[in-house]
């Protein structure tokens, strides 16, 4: 995506090096760092840091990290073994998005296809490569099915304005291109519909308020950065059309795990009649999974980041302290939103409904 004029993703190969490079998203909105991954120590942490975030973009950097686990081993000769370790550990640096898991059993099973040594590598790098141009073209691809959605709600408003809430950043930042939640509504802005988008804040890390607003800002879109608590009130008096969210892992039964917050989004749209939508590629969908909430892995985090809040003041990022220092809190990352609650899915190949027979018709060859 442009960026002040230039093209923009949030990973990258550096050309001719063993290296990759991302945007370190915890300086944004206020600072565009770049951040270097030389081994696969690094791009774990920078999972589990969160310089990297969302789930496409986690598969994305896991798989980079498999190509960095091969480029380091002993004497480049990839044995199976020792990739297999590597790739233990970078699938545990963070729980929920299930891409992260796919996307590096994807590339170990790459790797196995050629004996060892530099062919090994090789197969590495391309199929790693190869998970984040599909992801940008699936993203793509969700844009051109859930542009329908919205020029649909533009029509029968007569072209007045479509007024979107999203949650979290479900945006290229967190995905390659174009975004999940965010393409349809960028693919509507590019055709002329006029779409103005309701940002939740997304406590506590704020994604919302930091990196869905920088992006739609950068990009020229009418949008709002609003409380997370506020989305009921502006339902209830209907400044929403739609909701439109992401999701870190969705079973293939249609219940949908995302940013902490979710859940209440869904409830309230429920109860207001308004159509709430959840944008994934295909790997986000869990093909295993039956009971979101029963048996998705929900990430606990450190509670310092709801103690603390981050912001720019004087030039600079600082943190300070919101609740007693003696308070204790506790970091819940994601919640699930049960299928009864969805209206559809908007995926690569089209849109279908909440349910197994639906998901299982558009997608019959990743059914298990
Ligand atoms: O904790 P994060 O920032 O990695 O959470 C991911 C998200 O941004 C969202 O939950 C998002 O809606 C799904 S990822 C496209």
């Amino acid at each position: 995506m442009l960026v002040d004029g230039v093209q923009m993703r949030p990973i990258w190969k550096v050309d001719g090096k063993e290296i990759i490079q991302v945007i370190d998203q915890r300086y944004l909105p206020h600072q565009l760092i770049f951040k270097d991954l030389e081994t696969a120590e690094d791009t774990i942490d920078a999972i589990k840091q969160m310089v990297v975030r969302g789930a496409p973009l986690i598969g994305a950097t896991g798989a980079y990290g498999v190509y960095l686990a091969a480029v380091n081993s002993p004497g480049r000769m990839v044995d199976e073994e020792y990739l297999r370790t590597e790739c233990e550990k970078i699938k545990a640096a963070r729980p929920t998005a299930v891409n992260l898991t796919w996307a590096v059993d994807r590339v170990f099973d790459a790797a196995l296809k050629e004996p060892s040594g530099e062919n090994r590598i090789a197969a590495v790098r391309d199929e790693a490569e190869k998970i984040v141009e599909e992801e940008a073209e699936n993203c793509r691809m969700i844009g051109l099915h859930g542009y329908e959605l919205i020029a649909e709600i533009s029509r029968k408003k007569g072209g007045k304005t479509v007024n979107i809430l999203t949650h979290c950043n479900a945006g290229w930042l967190a995905c390659i291109e174009y975004g999940t939640a965010t393409a349809p509504i960028y693919t509507a802005f590019e055709k002329g519909i006029d779409v103005h988008v309701w940002a939740d804040e997304t406590r506590p890390l704020n994604q919302g308020a930091r990196l869905t607003a920088w992006e739609l800002g950068k990009a020229g879109v009418k949008h709002t950065v609003i409380t997370d608590n506020a989305g009921g009130h502006l339902m209830q008096h209907d400044m929403v059309d739609m909701v439109i969210v992401g999701t870190d892992r969705t079973t293939h039964t249609g219940d949908v795990a995302n940013k902490i917050g979710t859940y209440l989004k869904a409830l309230a749209a429920k109860d207001n009649n308004i159509p709430f939508y959840v944008a994934l590629p295909s790997s986000t969908f869990d093909w295993q999974l039956t009971d979101g909430i029963a048996q998705i892995p929900i990430e606990e985090r450190n509670p310092d980041e709801v103690r603390f809040v981050q912001g720019e003041s004087d030039g600079k990022i600082n943190r300070v302290l919101i609740p007693p220092a003696q308070s204790p809190a506790a970091d819940f990352a994601f919640d699930v939103t049960p299928a009864r609650l969805v209206t559809a899915f908007i995926t690569e190949r089209g849109i279908c409904r909440p349910n197994i027979e639906d998901i299982g018709q558009l997608f019959p060859d990743k059914m298990k």
